[in-house]
């Protein structure tokens, strides 16, 4: 099949790559000439395990390629993505100034019965207003359909590749099954929907698991005052069928690109149809809170903030990426800024581009920690916490903080730290 790719953010160039990995001819396009040249040459501007690997291939086998031409991409589409950045607006809800004038771009050149597709998070009744656009410039027949994306980041290719479900939204017979066949050899779970339904199970399904962790870190919390363990509590409820284990690890907040985002949109949505008295509304709150309560709580353990050196482990918002959008080290990192300590970071892969007003980063886990009176350990990246930390241990008193409970408690105090977990010691 031929499909255009429109937008090479992190959507775009999984999805591209993955489809032409099995044999589609796949074009991406982007208006950012630098990272069409980029792409050409097989590199991709982030960090995504695996992802370089499956464009080179793509590319060589010549399945995919990139341009800047929407003439070029469109003209012989069959089906055509759109997966280009919708922000939140001033409102809080999405911003669709990029999926409108995408489809403006393309409408000229689509051809006869090609089927849009809109990757990009959008709220419902996007399908109606890009297929409005559309029509003003084009006598072309076509279809539209939504078709959300569920991957991780992380483990992006590997969710392409094999995704839990393809949920497809749209209201034509044909253009369902087309988009289907596309999707049956990465998996038997297709789900077709009214466009409206698939663009409010993305909402969910993100808003949901957000809700669950910021359901286990109040339980956390909770933990924290009677002497339970966090963990232990997990395991007792996870085990139930109905409840599961997932999604059940507490910490300083969720982050990334999507939960935050998408749980405030919700948000921002159900404030505009009149429902403002709702969950969504409280978790997102919640969550933007979390990093500062819990710095103030560790405050008085530590016994202040200022003047200590303070390593701070892992900046990204999750292992196995270079992204800290919304990551929890930036709150953790402003509070010992405006606290007066000497932060110390590292992460294997993430840059800290925020203020470096007494920070820091360095290059290895032992220069992070080489001083350090309390350890932050905020992700749970391999390399974190496979490291000794009784190796670097020194003879002043120390506090680990165990921000992910990824540690043992008794092998941390046993090394002659003050072990303080989440919801547990
Ligand atoms: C998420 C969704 O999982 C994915 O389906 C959607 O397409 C995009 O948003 P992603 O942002 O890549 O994916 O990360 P995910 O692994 O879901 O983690 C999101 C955040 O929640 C991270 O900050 C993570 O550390 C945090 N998290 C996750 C917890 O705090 N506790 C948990 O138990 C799980």
């Amino acid at each position: 099949m031929k499909i255009a790719c429109i937008g090479t953010g992190f959507v775009g160039v999984v999805t591209s790559a993955v489809f032409a990995s099995h044999g589609h001819e796949v074009i991406g396009l982007d208006i950012d000439e630098n990272k069409i040249k980029s792409l050409s040459e097989g590199k991709v501007p982030f960090f995504e395990p695996g992802l370089n690997e499956l464009l080179k291939k793509t590319l060589n086998e010549g399945h995919l390629t990139f341009t800047n031409s929407y003439k070029n991409a469109i003209t012989d589409a069959e089906m055509i993505f759109i997966m280009v950045g919708t922000p939140s607006a001033a409102d809080g809800q999405a911003d669709l100034k990029y999926v409108f004038s995408t489809a403006e771009s393309m409408a000229p050149y689509l051809k006869e019965n090609a089927i849009v597709v809109i990757k990009s998070t959008v709220p419902p009744g996007t399908n109606e207003q890009i297929e409005k656009i559309i029509k003003q410039k084009t006598k072309t027949t076509f279809t539209t359909a939504s078709v959300p994306e569920f991957l991780r980041e992380g483990s992006a290719v590997e969710d392409t590749l094999h995704p839990s479900r393809v949920v497809i939204g749209t209201t034509d017979k044909k253009t369902g099954e087309k988009i289907s066949q596309l999707h049956q050899p990465l998996s038997n779970k297709i789900i077709i929907m009214k466009p409206e339904s698939a663009q409010m199970a993305k909402y969910a399904s993100n808003t949901y698991l957000a809700t669950r962790i910021t359901f286990i870190n109040q339980i956390a919390d909770l933990c924290e005052k009677n002497g339970a363990d966090v963990e232990e509590v997990a395991a007792g409820i996870g085990e139930d069928p109905r409840i599961g284990t997932h999604y059940w690890y507490p910490g300083f907040g969720y982050g990334g690109s999507c939960f935050p985002k998408d749980v405030s949109e919700l948000a921002a949505y159900s404030r505009a149809v009149g429902e403002s008295n709702n969950l969504m509304n409280k978790v997102h709150q919640l969550n933007l809170a979390r990093a500062p309560y819990l710095m103030k709580k560790l405050d008085q353990k530590v016994g202040g903030w200022k003047n200590k050196q303070v390593a701070v482990l892992g900046l990204s918002f999750k292992p196995n990426t270079d992204d800290t959008r919304e990551a929890p080290s930036i709150a953790i990192i402003e509070y010992l800024q405006q606290h007066g300590a000497q932060i110390l970071g590292f992460d294997p892969k993430a840059k800290w581009v925020g203020k470096t007003t007494n920070f820091s980063q360095k290059n290895s886990l032992e220069e992070a920690v080489i001083n350090a009176d309390a350890i932050i350990a905020i992700i749970e990246w391999p390399e974190i916490i496979s490291f000794d930390f009784c190796k670097t241990r020194l003879s002043k008193p120390q506090f680990f903080i165990d921000g992910r409970n990824q540690f043992d408690p008794t092998t941390i105090k046993n090394c002659g730290y003050t072990y303080l977990g989440i919801g547990r010691e």
